[in-house]
């Protein structure tokens, strides 16, 4: 019998997997919800817990936790397994442990007959991308990094706070690395077309603002790491939000993580790039115009990558 509803399955059920199913059952996302978890009482508590929001939301969707089995008949895998951050932590310092970590989930995925499309959020989480899809091989369209589209969520709110426009109506950018070497893309950056750079010296942001806004957005997430300890509404509302652009196939477009093929003349792992996001997965990828600068500080973050890709895929020999 042909398959009518939508399946969503999240593997790793800490905070950021969670608030991303609370996020995508509350906007009636998809039909279906796997959870897998290393610890089932944490995946059952889950289960149970997120099955008690139904009745008020009024949402008929179904969500059980087992194991990996869960995958075979899924149209999206969302992955966020992967040791926490500690604070004062890079993303990248967590490179090798969270490597053999995640050749252990893609392994898992490909035996059970996934078919999908993989979101992958655990961190580094450009080259864990790049990792998960070496492992598997599957095809690189259906293989997503969340990467920049929460830094591009956090320079749109910065954005939004220096115009007062809502954060919706800017066609602006945070790519490359999802983490500290992020490009902010200020230079062509617009509100629906209108360029903020004829706007910046009336609303006081000269070049040094600026820099001080785009240390704002690639600084938060350790601003929010040392108050709380994580951070998790952002992103698990990002990965709801590509989910419902795949699953809908609405052809929005994200900063997600793409395996490069020559964008800005670079090629070989995965960056945050303009990506239109459709049933198949990365249906295209598009160049936003940067100035020098800005090409310049992008080519530097995905060397930056190179680099990190390499010492990751040494850990998993
Ligand atoms: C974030 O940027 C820690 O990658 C996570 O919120």
């Amino acid at each position: 019998m042909k398959k009518t509803s939508n399946k969503i399955v999240l593997v790793g059920s800490g905070a950021v997997g969670t608030s991303f199913l609370y996020s995508s059952i509350s906007q009636g996302i998809a039909e279906e919800y796997g959870i897998i978890d290393l610890n089932n009482d944490i995946s059952k508590g889950n289960e149970l817990d997120l099955e008690d929001s139904f009745p008020s939301i009024q949402n008929n969707a179904i969500v059980k936790s087992g194991g990996y089995e869960l995958v075979s008949d899924a149209d999206i895998v969302v992955i966020t397994a992967g040791r926490p951050q500690k604070p004062g932590e890079t993303r990248l310092e967590m490179v090798s442990d969270n490597a053999k970590i995640m050749k252990s989930i893609a392994k898992e995925i490909k035996s059970n007959g996934f078919k999908g499309v993989t979101i992958i959020a655990s961190n580094p989480v450009d080259v864990m991308t790049t990792v998960y899809q070496e492992v598997t091989k599957f095809d690189a369209k259906k293989v997503i990094s969340s990467s920049c589209s929460l830094d591009t969520a956090r320079l749109r709110m910065e954005l939004s706070k220096a115009f007062d426009v809502s954060p919706s109506e800017f066609s602006a950018f945070v790519l490359g690395e999802h983490g500290d070497s992020s490009v902010s893309t200020l230079e062509f950056a617009s509100i629906k077309g209108i360029p903020l750079s004829s706007y910046y010296k009336d609303k006081g942001l000269t070049p040094k603002k600026l820099e001080e806004l785009h240390e704002r957005v690639w600084k938060k997430a350790y601003e929010i790491i040392d108050r709380k300890r994580a951070t998790f509404y952002g992103v698990g509302s990002a990965l709801a939000d590509i989910s419902k652009s795949i699953l809908r196939d609405e052809k929005r477009v994200f900063a997600t993580g793409a395996l490069l093929s020559g964008e800005y003349g670079q090629k070989g792992v995965y960056a945050g790039i303009p990506s239109v996001l459709g049933k198949e997965g990365i249906i295209t990828t598009y160049e936003f115009p940067l100035s020098k600068k800005e090409k310049a500080q992008f080519i530097k973050s995905v060397s930056t990558l190179k680099t990190a890709t390499k010492k990751a895929l040494d850990a998993i020999k």
